[in-house]
C-alpha cells in the first residue's frame, strides 16, 4: 500500500507544480501559484522520506529530513534578509546548489548502484557534467552581480571558444567511457565540467548578465531532471523538466526584449563601458529642475506617464509613487506605468514593486504597448530608470545596448529624469536624453523627490 501512495503523492506533487506555474503566468493568480508550488515540495518531500524508508538504508530518512531542517533555515534567513534588488544574485546561488547538488546526488548513486545499466550511467554523467557547469557557472555569476573585483571584468582567453568545445567534446568521451562502465571517468568528467562551467560565464558580463541567470536556471532544472532518471524518481523528471523548459522560455523571452541572439550572447564579451561619445559631451546641455517646477508642469498635464526603473527600487519609493499617482488621478489626469521587460534587476521587478504598492494593474503597459503613444504624453516622469529609456540603443550601432528595445520617452512632450546624479546605469554609458531639448533633470533620490513633488503639488 505505501508504495502506491509514494507513487501517488508524487504525481499529485507534480500536477501542483504544473499547476503553481500556470498561477504564476498572471499577477492576480501569482501567490496561488506560489502556494501550489510550495505545498507541491512539501508533498514531495514527504514522499521522498518515505521513499527512502522503504528503499534506502535505514538512516536515510533521518539525513533527509535533517536535510530539510538545515536547508529551511538557511532558505528561511535568506528569503528575509535578501533585497529585492538582490535578487538575481540570490537566484544564481540557488541555481548553483542546485547544480552542485545534482552532481553529488548522482555520484552518490553511482557509489551505490552495482552494475547499473548504460542509460543509467549516461543520466549520472549529463547530471555530472550539466550539474557542475551550473554550479561553478552560477558561483561565477553570482560574483559578478556582486561586483567583485577580480570577477566583474572578464579575463580574456584567445581561443576561448574553441576551448570550450575541446573541453565540451572530452567530457563527452568521458561520458562515452561511463557508459561502458569505467565509473572513475565521473571525476575527471566533473572536474572538467566545473572549468566549462566558468570558462562559459567568464566572457559575459553588463547587460547580459539577466539572461545568462536564466540559462543556468534552466540548466540547473535539465540537470535535476537527469539525476530523476539517474535516481528513478519520477517528480524530479518532471519538475526538473519544468524548470528546464521554464528556463528556456525566459532566456528567450529576455533575449528579445534586449534584440540579442543566445548565441551572442554566449560568445560574450558584450561589456564595453565605453560608448562613442564622452560624458561631458553628452551632457553639455543638460537643465535641472525643482520639485516645484515638476509640479507646475504636472498640474496641466492630462496625461502622464511613469516610468520606473532600478533606482525606485533602491530608494523603495513605491509607495510614494503610487501617492503621486492618486494625486494626479484626483486631479483628472491619465496616469500610466509604461513597464520595461529588463527594467530593474531581475525579470518582473517593477511589476512585483507596483504591485507591492497596489498600484492597480490595469494601469502598467508594456512596452509595445505604450511605446505607438508616447507622442501624445505630456509629462514622462522617468524614475531611477536609465538604460531602459537611453535613446543610444536605436541612435548608436556601436553602444553596448544597440538594438535593445527602449522606451521611447524622448519622444513625450516633456520628460523629467528623477536620479541622484548623471551617473550611468547597468550599461555604464551616458545617456542623451537627460540633455535632450524637451528634457528636465531633477536630482534627487527617488522616495525623496517624489514626496517633494507631492507635497509641491498639495501647495498648489
Ligand atoms: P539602470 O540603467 O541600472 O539605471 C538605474 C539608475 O537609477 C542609475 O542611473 C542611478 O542613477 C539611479 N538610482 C540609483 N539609486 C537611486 C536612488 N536612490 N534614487 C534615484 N535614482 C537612483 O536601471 P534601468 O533603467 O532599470 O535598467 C536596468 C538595467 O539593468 C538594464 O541595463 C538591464 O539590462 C540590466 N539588468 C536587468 C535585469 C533584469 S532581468 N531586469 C537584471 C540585471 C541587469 P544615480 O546614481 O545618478 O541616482
Amino acid at each position: 500500500m505505501l508504495p502506491i501512495l509514494i507513487k501517488l503523492a508524487y504525481l499529485v506533487a507534480a500536477v501542483m507544480f504544473i499547476l503553481g506555474l500556470k498561477g504564476m503566468t498572471h499577477p492576480r493568480t501569482a501567490v496561488r501559484g506560489n502556494i501550489y508550488g510550495a505545498l507541491a515540495m512539501v508533498i514531495a518531500l514527504v514522499a521522498a522520506i518515505f521513499d527512502a524508508y522503504l528503499h534506502a538504508f535505514s538512516f536515510t530518512p533521518v539525513y533527509i529530513v535533517l536535510g530539510i531542517i538545515v536547508g529551511s533555515v538557511i532558505g528561511g534567513v535568506l528569503a528575509v534578509r535578501v533585497k529585492m534588488t538582490a535578487m538575481p544574485q540570490m537566484v544564481a546561488l540557488l541555481n548553483g546548489f542546485g547544480g552542485l547538488a545534482s552532481v553529488l546526488v548522482a555520484g552518490g548513486d553511482l557509489m551505490q548502484s552495482i552494475h547499473p545499466p548504460p542509460e543509467s550511467l549516461l543520466a549520472v554523467a549529463a547530471s555530472g557534467l550539466i550539474g557542475a557547469v551550473t554550479f561553478w557557472g552560477s558561483l561565477l555569476a553570482f560574483g559578478k552581480l556582486e561586483e567583485y573585483k577580480v570577477l566583474a571584468q572578464p579575463i580574456r582567453i584567445p581561443q576561448q571558444q574553441l576551448i570550450n568545445v575541446a573541453l565540451l567534446v572530452v567530457c563527452l568521451g568521458f561520458a562515452g567511457l561511463m557508459a561502458f562502465g569505467y565509473i572513475w571517468a565521473y571525476i575527471p568528467l566533473v572536474l572538467l565540467a566545473s572549468v566549462l562551467g566558468v570558462m562559459l560565464v567568464n566572457p559575459i558580463g553588463g547587460a547580459d548578465m539577466p539572461v545568462v541567470i536564466a540559462l543556468l536556471n534552466s540548466y540547473s532544472g535539465l540537470a535535476a531532471a537527469m539525476t530523476g532518471f539517474a535516481i528513478n524518481n519520477h517528480v524530479l523528471i518532471i519538475s526538473g523538466s519544468l524548470v528546464g523548459a521554464s528556463g528556456i522560455i525566459l532566456t528567450q523571452l529576455m533575449c528579445k526584449a534586449m534584440n540579442r541572439s543566445l548565441l551572442n550572447v554566449l560568445v560574450g564579451f558584450s561589456e564595453s563601458s565605453s560608448s562613442g561619445a564622452k560624458a561631458d559631451e553628452v551632457y553639455a546641455k543638460v537643465r535641472s529642475v525643482s520639485a516645484e517646477d515638476v509640479a507646475i508642469m504636472l498640474d496641466t498635464a492630462q496625461r502622464v506617464v511613469i516610468v520606473p526603473g532600478y533606482g525606485l527600487a533602491v530608494a523603495q519609493a513605491q509607495h510614494a509613487v503610487r501617492d503621486l499617482g492618486k494625486l494626479l488621478e484626483k486631479r483628472e489626469v491619465t496616469v500610466e506605468y509604461a513597464i520595461h521587460p529588463v527594467a530593474g534587476r531581475m525579470p518582473g521587478h517593477m511589476n512585483v514593486l507596483l504591485a507591492e504598492a497596489d498600484i492597480p494593474y490595469e494601469q502598467l503597459k508594456e512596452m509595445d504597448q505604450i511605446n505607438p503613444t508616447l507622442e501624445t504624453v505630456d509629462v514622462c516622469l522617468v524614475i531611477g530608470a536609465n538604460d531602459v529609456v537611453n535613446p543610444v540603443a536605436r541612435t548608436d550601432p556601436q553602444s553596448p545596448i544597440a538594438g535593445m528595445p527602449i522606451l521611447d520617452v524622448d519622444k513625450c512632450r516633456t520628460v523629467v529624469v528623477i536620479k541622484r546624479s548623471l551617473s550611468p546605469g547597468f550599461a555604464k554609458i551616458p545617456n542623451p536624453l537627460f540633455a535632450a531639448d524637451n528634457a528636465y533633470m531633477f536630482f534627487a533620490d527617488a522616495q525623496a523627490g517624489v514626496l517633494e513633488i507631492v507635497q509641491s503639488l498639495k501647495n498648489q
